[in-house]
């Protein structure tokens, strides 16, 4: 059997380690809420139906978005994840011979996207403070450049670009190159953002990408969004598997909207949280920058890795460990003592 090269050349995927007994998995931005009890009702209605195949395109939910960020719902595109969306893009503007620019060290699906499409990666490293650095992004577009991606706020370093910044980027970017603002974060921040909705609005290049699995607490149910321009949509739509977003994720993010409030009201209290956390941390010595999402970043240096899994299994914690630091996301308070000790201690590593 042969894979296609530019399959058979992607580097396997790093799973994570098993949280240990009693321990906090603080690895994938899950929120720690359990899910309202409407979100239950409305996923325990719709399993009765479950022997019919979803509505395409899940109308319901797409028009409750388009009452909600007000605008017209052919400018919505609903996704199983907004990853799935992120795929189904890459793959609609980018294939063989094309490359994609992004931010390095961002999401770790933007580069198997872009090479299981064919397309050639092209990272630019993040600048001192861990942020985009949007000048040198700019500078890498090429005439092979088919997409650019921005994450704000990044993952995993739970920085933000600046809105004047970012408007100042686009204006770089050549009108045929598609930006995909990946916004999964965004009801996290406290901080004036670039109002993307806006942006997607004046420029047909920009696609922006939005997730019910952080702040809404629906991860295990696959539901995201692209909002952007109808033509760029209908591309996105066809690189993807037809009927795949569940009946049960659409009416799960309906009851979401519905409940608004209660939601604002536990996303505000993971805000407070991950303010305090950080504080702790910065407190005890440790240079984590400011977190905007839903996680915070506690840098290292390549090499580290094994010492730091020791360090978080010896604290009974699950994170995410990369060469240049660790993701820990932000979530039961029991946990909070266990993240500064550890955060500590693999500071005091360098
Ligand atoms: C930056 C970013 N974008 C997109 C996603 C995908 O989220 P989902 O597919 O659950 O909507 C994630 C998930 O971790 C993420 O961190």
């Amino acid at each position: 059997m042969r894979l296609r090269p530019e399959i058979a050349a992607v580097p396997p995927y790093q799973q994570g380690r098993p949280a240990p007994e009693g321990g906090f998995k603080l690895s994938s931005n899950e929120n720690p809420f359990p899910p309202l009890p409407a979100v239950v009702e409305a996923v325990q209605r719709e399993a009765e139906r479950v022997n019919r195949y979803p509505r395409p395109g899940s109308p319901l939910l797409q028009q409750a978005l388009a009452r909600e960020l007000g605008v017209d719902a052919e400018r919505i595109l609903i996704g199983d994840g907004s990853a799935s969306l992120l795929q189904q893009l890459i793959h609609a503007v980018a294939g063989v011979g094309d490359e994609v620019v992004y931010a390095w060290r961002s999401f770790d699906a933007y580069p198997l996207f872009v090479r299981t499409g064919g397309a050639t990666p092209v990272e630019v490293p993040l600048g001192p403070d861990h942020e985009h650095d949007l000048d040198a992004m700019a500078a890498a577009i090429t005439e092979r450049t088919r997409a650019v991606l921005v994450c704000s706020p990044n993952n995993p370093t739970g920085t933000i670009v600046d809105p004047g910044e970012l408007e100042a980027f686009l204006d770089r970017v050549p009108s045929d190159v598609l930006v995909m603002l990946d916004e999964a974060y965004v009801e996290f921040v406290r901080e004036p953002v670039p109002d993307g909705i806006a942006l997607q609005r004046q420029r047909d290049n920009v696609v922006v990408l939005r997730t019910f699995s952080k702040a809404y607490g629906l991860a295990g149910l696959r539901v995201g969004y692209a909002v952007g321009d109808p033509a760029v949509l209908r591309g996105a739509d066809l690189t993807g598997v037809p009927l795949s977003q569940t009946a049960l994720g659409s009416a799960a993010a309906i009851a979401a909207l519905e409940h608004r409030d209660e939601n604002l009201e536990r996303i505000e209290q993971i805000v407070q949280h991950r303010d305090a956390l950080w504080r702790a941390l910065v407190d005890a010595g440790v240079a984590v920058p400011r977190p905007h999402g839903n996680f915070l970043w506690v840098p290292s240096r390549p090499g580290q890795e094994d010492a730091i899994h020791d360090i978080l299994f010896a604290n009974r914690l699950v994170a995410k460990v990369f060469p240049e630091g660790t993701r820990i996301s932000v979530g039961e308070p029991e946990a909070d003592e266990l993240v500064v000790a550890a955060a500590t201690a693999i500071q005091a590593l360098q």
